[in-house]
């Protein structure tokens, strides 16, 4: 049993596992969440594991100082400062252009971070004490109902989380109302424990609706699944013959098992390790991007684990070019 009653000494440690890179289950105001150290990419791709969810889902980002939001987000609109001063801590979530310093597996590739400062002592002094953003899921597995009390997290997902804080009942028990802003809009992502009137009264705008599938209605390019703006393949003989002309980059999963002239070469984990190939699978997507080849060729690899949520990735993104 790692449901712990919150006091002072259990927070100290579950902070001391946070800055360590291992897993938190603590209450919010809305429901309980996941939380790893949100500048971490392999505790990061622990949260994802422990999920198994069988694709990545970009997270949210639980800050304890509004000031934060300038170090993790870069945006221009008065709005936004004044739905900060009016709802933080509070039960909604911002969808904004993220910095450098964000992760890109928080984001899963997105250019945008959802962040949010919750109201709730234990979260925020949680926060406080690991000296670091935490990104945080529901704390459930995938498919399972959002947990409200420390017991719903232990029943989904028991021993896989380091330490469960209980703070007993959830007061809002909904998840957070999830807004985007885009190219002057304001996009409701997903209705939750704030009103969206109550959004809309305070900054005179109308929010935009967004379908349960999260498909934009406006112009505007809700950028939610990131998809490589290179053509990517995977890493087969086939592939390889057919653009033999071409400048190709190449993703391996432990070793380098092909011999080709490769414009560059990545190793997602020279030891097998799924979290640290997950971590690295974003960062080197983008840096392929950057450089100068035509193709990106990927090694497949066994739908297992973290595995199907990595190949998962990288199906949609060839799909697009086979
Ligand atoms: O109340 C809540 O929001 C709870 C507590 C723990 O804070 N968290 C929560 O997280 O509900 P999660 O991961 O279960 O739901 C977050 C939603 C997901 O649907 C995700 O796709 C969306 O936020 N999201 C996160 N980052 C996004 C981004 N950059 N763009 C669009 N949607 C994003
Ligand atoms: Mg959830």
């Amino acid at each position: 049993m790692n449901i712990t009653k919150v006091n002072k000494e259990t927070i100290e440690l579950a902070a001391k596992i946070i800055k360590e890179g291992g897993l938190v289950a603590f209450p919010t105001e809305t429901v309980y969440g996941l939380g790893a150290d949100g500048l971490n990419p392999i505790a990061v791709a622990k949260i994802f594991e422990v999920k198994k969810r069988p694709s990545f889902n970009p997270l949210i980002l639980h800050i304890s100082q509004k000031e934060w939001i300038n170090k993790f987000t870069s945006y221009k609109d008065e709005r936004i400062n004044r739905l900060i001063e009016k709802f933080w801590p509070g039960p909604l979530t911002l969808v904004l252009p993220k910095t450098e310093l964000v992760p890109d597996i928080v984001t899963a590739g997105n250019p945008t971070v959802a962040i949010r400062m919750p109201n709730h002592p234990t979260a925020l002094e949680l926060i406080e004490k690991s000296q670091t953003p935490i990104a945080a899921p529901s704390a459930n597995k995938f498919g399972h109902l959002s947990p409200t009390l420390a017991e719903h997290v232990e029943k989904s997902l028991g021993d896989k989380v380091d330490i469960i804080l209980d703070g007993g009942e959830c007061s809002i028990g909904l998840e957070s109302t999830i807004i985007q802003f885009e190219e002057g809009n304001f996009y409701l992502l997903r209705p939750g424990g704030l009103p969206k009137d109550e959004i809309e009264k305070e900054i005179n705008v109308k929010l935009l609706h967004i379908s349960e599938s999260h498909k934009p209605v406006a112009p505007g390019q809700l950028p939610y699944h990131y998809s490589p703006t290179k053509p990517l393949l995977f890493l087969n003989e086939k592939n390889l013959t057919k653009n033999k002309d071409k400048k190709i980059s190449a993703i391996f999963f432990k070793e380098i098992n092909v011999k080709y002239e490769f414009v560059s070469t990545k190793i997602l984990s020279t030891t097998g390790n799924l979290k640290e190939a997950a971590a690295n699978l974003f960062k080197y997507l983008h840096e392929l991007e950057k450089e100068d080849s035509e193709l990106i060729l990927v090694e497949p690899i066994k739908e297992e684990g973290l595995g199907l949520a990595i190949m998962d990735r990288l199906k949609k993104a060839s799909k697009k070019y086979s």
